[in-house]
């Protein structure tokens, strides 16, 4: 049995936590839409096509926000293509994935879609093919109410009521030499400046996200990150952060530490950005979006590659996730939550099927994966102020990231309950960890839910046919004794409790 150790106190936090941080991605990519989240015909589908068994699990999942068109998608995109009676919609090559783009779920699609899902849409504008010209008449065609050319288009697509999108990504990953219309750190930070501009022009109170590197790997990381923003700087909101873990050659320790290298990402983003700040003077405090991370077993689709060449809504990246992976998905989303002052935005890659938490299949069943659990659950749980906590733990020997530690926790405070929750996962293999946390300063409380995500065997996954082998379930001997939470965290698991204040 292994020991660690928190102490929290109600007036040290890091701040509120920030509804967006729980926001997932939609991309034509796959069966991420088709099949996904819009299959007319299938037995649950409403009248726009709209799976209701799937839309079901998103609204449990909690997600906030959902990012949309791509991903290396938007690059090669023409919004214009997905709007308007959908007979008349082209069939597009999509360069990025090798598929066949039918266009029949399109931006007024994917609105009502959002609105009836209760999440708030964030656009990606195509920079990779495109520019400011197009970037304006989507936001037009989006945001105005009418009286001009394209939103009075939108009012004859049958949409009377803008869209009012809030906040807007410049592209995506243009730094990655993959992007159709990949660019320089100069180029693309001049373009996004002046998109960004004119796209102010219509509307100030817009939020816009420039990308910043697509990993932490990228050769260019960080200098990448300076001359974007050198030049961006006083047009944009927030710079975004892509990364996806896996086991790399075996390696489960170095994995299980995924967040300590999410940790080390987050933290060079925001003294790269504060830097941009001190050489200019400015008392800006850049805002970090997490569009994209997850885990992804990207080696075995590079192994594989695309599938079918320019076929319609193929299987692609459709990872069946582990409990080691829930227990990484859960201490990447602890990483989020302890840097939430930084990071108010986060998109969870992808929603449906492709790296997802939710599976579906055509004319079947729709289920939840190992990963949904920890994040519906946090979602659901963390309210109030994210807690500034301190931890003492021994260390788990990785060869990627060092000595980590063994145990990972954040918590949360309501301040109008009075409830206090934790979240901790155990990465250890092997060992239970027997956790004690100093509450003392928060009144009396009782222990309310305890849920753990364990499995003895850490390769276990939910299928189609076994949706529900794992699962959150009750966690026993969670105490409070003398102003101390006493539990034991089980090898590699995902953890919350609930305080009740009384
Ligand atoms: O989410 C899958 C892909 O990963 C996205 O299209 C791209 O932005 C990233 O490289």
């Amino acid at each position: 049995m292994l020991h660690a150790r928190f102490t929290a106190h109600p007036a040290f936090s890091v701040g509120p936590v920030p509804p967006r941080l729980f926001g997932s991605f939609v991309e034509h990519m796959g069966r991420c839409v088709y099949t996904g989240i819009y299959e007319p015909g299938h037995i649950t589908a409403d009248d726009d096509g709209f799976r209701q068994d799937v839309m079901e699990l998103v609204r449990e999942l909690g997600v906030t926000t959902i990012r949309y068109p791509g991903g290396n998608f938007v690059s090669g995109y023409r919004w214009e293509d997905g709007v308007g009676p959908a007979d008349q919609r082209p069939k597009r090559l999509d360069l990025a994935w090798h598929t066949t783009e039918t266009n029949q779920f399109g931006l007024n699609e994917f609105m009502r879609w959002a609105e009836q899902a209760g999440v708030e849409p964030m656009m990606a504008v195509n920079l990779g093919t495109r520019g400011v010209r197009e970037a304006l008449d989507l936001l037009e065609y989006t945001n105005h109410p009418g009286g001009s050319a394209l939103s009075d288009q939108r009012i004859a697509d049958g949409v009377s009521e803008p869209h009012n999108v809030r906040m807007w990504c410049l592209g995506n990953e243009m730094d990655g030499p993959w992007q159709t219309g990949h660019k320089t750190a100069a180029e693309y930070g001049r373009l996004a400046a002046e998109t960004a501009k004119a796209m102010r022009q219509y509307d100030p109170t817009l939020e816009l996200v420039a990308c910043g590197s697509s990993n932490m790997d990228m050769p260019t990381f960080g200098a990448w990150e300076s001359e974007v923003l050198e030049e961006a700087w006083d047009a944009i909101d927030f710079v975004s952060l892509h990364a996806y873990y896996e086991p790399i050659d075996g390696d489960i320790d170095s994995f299980l530490a995924s967040a300590v290298g999410m940790d080390r990402f987050i933290e060079a983003v925001i003294a790269t950005a504060d830097s941009v700040a001190a050489r200019r003077h400015s008392p800006k405090r850049l805002g970090l979006s997490f569009d994209e991370w997850n885990v992804w077993y990207a080696r075995e689709f590079q192994a594989e590659g695309t599938g079918p060449e320019w076929s319609q809504a193929p299987r692609l990246i459709e990872d069946e996730y582990t409990v080691t992976d829930a227990v990484v998905v859960g201490s990447l989303l602890i990483s989020l939550l302890r840097h939430s002052d930084r990071v108010t935005s986060a998109s969870l890659a992808q929603l449906v099927n492709v790296i997802a938490p939710i599976r579906s299949e055509p004319d079947g069943p729709a289920w939840r994966q190992t990963i949904f659990h920890p994040f519906a659950q946090t979602a659901a749980r963390a309210k109030g102020r994210v807690l500034r906590t301190t931890q003492t733990a021994p260390t788990l020997p990785t060869a990627r990231y060092g000595d980590a530690p063994v145990v990972a926790t954040v918590l949360t405070h309501d301040e109008q309950t009075g409830s206090l929750v934790l979240f901790a996962i155990n990465r250890a293999r092997s060992d239970s960890v027997a956790l004690v946390g100093d509450v003392a300063t928060f009144g009396t409380l009782t222990v309310g839910t305890s849920l753990v995500v364990t499995d003895a065997d850490p390769l276990a996954t939910n299928t189609a046919d076994h949706q529900d082998r794992v699962t959150p379930v009750p966690l026993d001997k969670v105490e409070l004794l003398d102003g101390e939470l006493h539990l034991q965290l089980p090898p590699l698991s995902w953890v919350t409790v609930t305080l009740e204040r009384t």
